[in-house]
């Protein structure tokens, strides 16, 4: 534990807490092998990422690296003051960090081999005592310093090193659901770090730790306010606030971050008293055009606009009769010229389930809207789309618009908060959530077309695309409420910069960054985070059926509480069976949207994977899954199962005490208890609601209450 760890602070520094590696002596040998660090640039990106190695290797080792001539100038004001000019540079053990261009040491070391990083990439060469981290751009040396900082805090420590590494995706996006009164839609841990009382009202240095988390796991775009932008965050476009959002902007602009905007598409007669918001119209047009000329000449490299449109009774242009891609685009031709991209979220429908009608479905709702438009949509435009076909759920199937659209850019959006997974009182890793849907193979064309690859854009050629995700931080001093519950946040950033990496490998990262080299601890963390997914999934709907929370809020058990109207629920449980049937041949249809082989799997009752088995399809409460279970007895089990296995990991919590911070302990002890207590709730409420209906006991004789 570090002094920033102390009383009242735990969990603020997460995983940029440079914990010390080791006992002094051996850490001061160490340290020997870093004496200096040098650079040639002179910009506030390399800048930041010099003044975060001196700090995370001097944390880390008791001892900072000294900054020579020329990085003492790089890192200017903002850098360490102990420096000593004219330090070592270039004698004994050091590090050099830079763009290319700037450096010419970095250049000898590297020679011609640096082409393949990309604008984003970077190299790093440990050899005869020097480390060198070479970039094409301040970012990708800021990215680098990053990731040698991740290898030390992980104990890889080696006298020789040799790293490539390039981001996978383009666009690794952040969406905060913060609303200007500084609440935040679906979130779990305090008030808004970006706003309050109706002003943008922030702490420079907060945001700024906010950036240094961000980039540390590679996220290069950040939407600062709620996708619902209601009537004042309307007005984030025009002149009132821009100066505030460039200051923000200019803070993460360090980080390689760019700004983008959540607009509100009725925003030309809400604040521009214009009569209409039709996108074809030419004072709409000019209107959106002016806009963007404004928030350009405050913010040269903003990012663009997100936009929820047509979706939950946020306006659009279905009002004038026009579709997604003629709103998208005409809000695209405003940014082009500026470089400025269009997010265009696909999360939209416009019905409830319906007992009644078996046709109608919400799950074909994104693909039905959108799949007529592939190719309709101009080079800046990026469709959103969430991972799922309904909302987040613990279990979905993919959402079969991915990969589906050839000639549009897309990228997959995720929920980093915990709307739908326990709201950050119970423990969700969903990491191995996101993998599972990452690598699913869309069969667009034919094999070798997981997600990953169509995000990426190499499935369809696409030059833009990757990832989106609502973010799960707020005031609280450790970010996300549940002290754990950051490990979704890092996570959600490494995969965006490399799909590749196991689940438990950055469970691992993260825990060891986090608490430090204590292996009891790492071990137990990685552990408690790879079972949780499954354990939460246990005691909740089961079986993909998803939903059963309470209305409005969304937390903890009633199954049929999803704002259902008296003619639906969401799992159509009747005294025969359970699920809903989404296949073509007798129901919805959903299952047909899916290509290739995809389509017939989940059509067949026989093929469909039990873990999805109730969303496509309606079972008799007999039926016997693939496990040999009933689905009934599945119901019984996994719930009596998944409340003792919550118990559990307070336990398994409980066996940490004295090992991690005891403010983090504290805060982690009473949401297990909860999550323990909550668990059993859900337990009891699932298994009575299916053995009323049902009439089938369990067979092992348990209580059901
Ligand atoms: C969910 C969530 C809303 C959110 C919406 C969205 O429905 O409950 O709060 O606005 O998703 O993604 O736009």
């Amino acid at each position: 534990m570090n002094e920033q760890q102390q009383e009242g602070q735990a969990g603020y520094r997460a995983w940029l807490a440079y914990h010390p590696r080791m006992d002094s002596a051996a850490s001061k040998e160490e340290s020997l092998r870093y004496a200096w660090i040098a650079s040639d640039d002179r910009d506030d990106t390399v800048r930041a990422a010099i003044t975060e190695i001196v700090e995370g290797i001097g944390t880390m080792y008791g001892a900072a690296p000294r900054i020579s001539a020329t990085a003492t100038d790089a890192a200017g004001e903002n850098g360490p003051r102990d420096s000593e000019p004219n330090a070592a540079y270039g004698a004994g053990p050091g590090i050099l960090v830079g763009t290319f261009a700037a450096n010419e040491r970095l250049r000898d070391i590297f020679g011609v081999e640096v082409a393949e990083l990309g604008r984003e990439g970077f190299a790093i060469r440990a050899k005869d005592g020097v480390t060198a981290i070479g970039a094409h751009t301040p970012v990708g040396a800021l990215y680098g310093a990053f990731h040698l900082l991740r290898l030390l805090a992980t104990g890889i420590d080696e006298s020789e090193l040799e790293i490539v590494e390039r981001p996978a995706n383009k666009l690794r996006m952040i969406n905060q659901w913060d609303n200007i009164d500084g609440s935040i839609e679906r979130g779990y841990a305090g008030s808004s770090i970006f706003y309050k009382d109706d002003e943008i009202d922030f702490d420079p240095a907060r945001i700024r730790d906010y950036a240094r988390l961000l980039a540390s796991t590679g996220i290069n775009a950040i939407a600062i306010n709620n996708v619902n932008a209601h009537r004042l965050e309307s007005r984030f476009v025009t002149g009132d606030y821009l100066p505030r959002i460039a200051e923000l902007a200019a803070i993460f602009r360090v980080y390689g971050i760019r700004l983008l905007l959540s607009i509100n598409f009725a925003a030309p007669i809400e604040v521009g008293g214009l009569p209409t918001a039709d996108p074809l119209d030419a004072d709409v047009k000019r209107w959106w055009r002016e806009r963007a000329a404004d928030i350009y000449a405050a913010i040269p490299d903003f990012g663009g606009f997100l936009v929820k449109a047509d979706s939950e009774n946020r306006p659009g242009p279905f009002t004038y009769g026009r579709g997604h891609a003629e709103g998208a685009n005409m809000l695209a031709e405003a940014l082009e010229a500026h470089g400025g991209l269009v997010v265009w979220r696909c999360f939209v429908y416009n019905c409830k389930q319906d007992w009644r009608d078996r046709k109608t479905d919400r799950a074909r709702a994104a693909y039905d809207h959108f799949l007529p438009l592939d190719g309709a949509f101009r080079d800046n435009v990026v469709l959103q789309i969430k991972n799922g076909p309904m909302d987040f759920q613990v279990r979905e199937p993919v959402s079969p618009l991915l990969g589906a659209m050839e000639r549009t850019n897309q990228v997959v959006e995720f929920q980093i908060t915990q709307e739908y997974t326990g709201q950050q009182r119970h423990l969700c890793y969903l990491v191995p959530q996101w993998k599972t849907v990452l690598d699913f193979e869309t069969r667009a064309l034919g094999e070798a077309s997981p997600v990953k690859r169509v995000v990426d854009g190499s499935v369809h050629g696409r030059a833009l695309g990757g990832f989106a995700a609502v973010s799960n931080i707020g005031a609280d001093t450790n970010w996300t409420g549940h002290p754990l519950a950051q490990s979704n946040l890092y996570g959600y950033g490494r995969l965006a910069w490399n799909p590749e990496l196991s689940a438990e490998a950055i469970a691992e990262e993260w825990a060891l960054q986090t608490f430090g080299s204590n292996r009891q601890v790492a071990d137990a963390v990685v552990d408690m985070l790879m079972d949780s997914l499954d354990i939460y999934e246990s005691y909740t709907a089961p079986l993909g059926v998803g939903w059963m929370v309470n209305p409005n809020h969304h937390y903890g058990p009633n199954v049929d509480g999803y704002e259902y109207d008296k003619w639906g629920t969401y799992h159509f449980a009747d005294r025969d069976g359970v699920g809903v049937d989404r296949t073509v041949l007798s129901g919805t249809g959903y299952a047909g949207q899916y290509m290739g082989a995809n389509a017939g799997t989940y059509e067949s009752f026989a093929e469909c994977p039990d873990e999805l088995l109730l969303f496509f399809h309606h079972v008799p409460y007999g039926h016997r899954l693939k496990s040999g279970l009933t689905v009934i007895q599945h119901i019984y089990d996994t719930h009596f199962d998944g409340a003792l296995r919550a118990a559990g990991l307070a336990e398994r919590w409980a066996s940490l005490e004295g090992l991690v911070p005891a403010d983090d302990y504290d805060e982690a002890l009473a949401r297990f208890r909860e999550q323990a207590e909550h668990a059993k709730e859900w337990r009891d409420r699932i298994n009575t609601y299916f053995y009323r209906k049902s009439g089938v006991p369990d067979e092992r004789g348990r209580t059901i209450y």
